[in-house]
């Protein structure tokens, strides 16, 4: 089935889910993105089309391939609107229960038994995953990066279950049908990127917390000092700050490590509503 991935669908139309429908549908597939109900699926269009119309500003696409690319797209509030799909990237929130029951559904709905069934977690385990399906063979992950339609990697993570078929498919769904860079990881919390970003990451949270630093100064520092593209704490109000303390927590449960552990500020900010960029403050303010 590798080359003949056509009919795509996507679980949460959120930053990430929206973006992977956008890439779907810009690389001509026929893409479901599902949500919760009939307004959150209105709201993951207008995120689509909003992404569509500033890829238009920026000259990266033509006005018609926008209005093709959003015709090749459906937004559904019901999960069985993903029945006939060959390929389903789940990208709901950063939470084991959610994930898995959403696994537990599309495993009864999705009638191809050659479908793969794939998921955009950041850190938690793929192979836990596969096991609320019937077919934890068909079950990989597939890490898509903040801005999707700017960053041009994919993760993909294979779990002790998942067949070499499964991975071979997917890689060249990422790689031919998308156009992405391909890099593999195995099975463990993080995979390469997040394995390494958060901990640096949770170092410049740390570092406003004890006040040895204002958050402009410490991103200003690796912006023109590092040439990084973002700052470390801009980054993080990009990411989301409740999905970064997720993927910490799910760091740290796996390794036992203090450089994973969120630090209290971060947990604070959270609770707090302080998300980032999506909630309009973080440890900046937007828009
Ligand atoms: N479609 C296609 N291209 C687009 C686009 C869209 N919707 N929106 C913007 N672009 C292009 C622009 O045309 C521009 O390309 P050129 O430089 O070739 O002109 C480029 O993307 C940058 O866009 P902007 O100039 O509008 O914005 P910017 O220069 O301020 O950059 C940014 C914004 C892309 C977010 C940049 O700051 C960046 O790359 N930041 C780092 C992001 C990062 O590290 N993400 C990883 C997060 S970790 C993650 O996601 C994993 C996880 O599990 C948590």
């Amino acid at each position: 089935m590798s080359g003949g991935i056509r009919r795509v669908g996507v679980v949460g139309g959120g930053q990430m889910g929206a973006g992977i429908a956008e890439v779907c549908a810009r690389a001509g597939l026929d893409t479901v993105v599902c949500e919760v109900d009939a307004v959150a699926a209105r709201a993951a269009r207008d995120r689509v089309t909003a992404s569509l119309d500033r890829a238009v500003r920026r000259g990266k696409l033509t006005e018609p391939a926008a209005a093709d690319t959003l015709a090749r797209l459906t937004f559904t509030g019901s999960l069985e609107d993903l029945a006939d799909r060959q390929l389903v990237v789940e990208a709901v929130v950063e939470n084991p229960d959610a994930k898995t029951e959403v696994f537990a559904a599309l495993d009864k709905i999705v009638e191809d038994p050659a479908a793969v069934l794939a998921t955009n977690t950041s850190s938690l385990p793929v192979m836990r995953l596969g096991m609320a399906t019937s077919r934890a063979d068909r079950v990989v992950g597939l890490h898509f990066f903040n801005p999707v339609p700017v960053l041009p990697l994919v993760e993909v993570v294979t779990s002790l279950h998942t067949s070499a078929g499964t991975t071979a498919a997917v890689e060249e769904f990422a790689a031919r049908t998308l156009g992405r860079t391909v890099i593999r990881s195995r099975d463990r919390a993080g995979f390469v990127v997040n394995a390494l970003l958060i901990p640096y990451l949770l170092s410049a949270v740390r570092m406003a917390e004890s006040g040895f630093a204002t958050a402009a100064d410490i991103d200003t520092g690796m912006e023109l000092g590092c040439a990084h593209p973002m700052g470390p704490l801009r980054l993080a109000d990009l990411i989301g700050l409740d999905t970064v303390a997720s993927i910490a927590e799910s760091l740290y449960d796996e390794f036992k490590e203090p450089l994973y552990a969120p630090p209290p500020l971060l947990l604070r900010m959270v609770e707090a509503g302080l998300l980032g960029r999506k909630s309009g403050r973080g440890f900046h303010m937007y828009g």
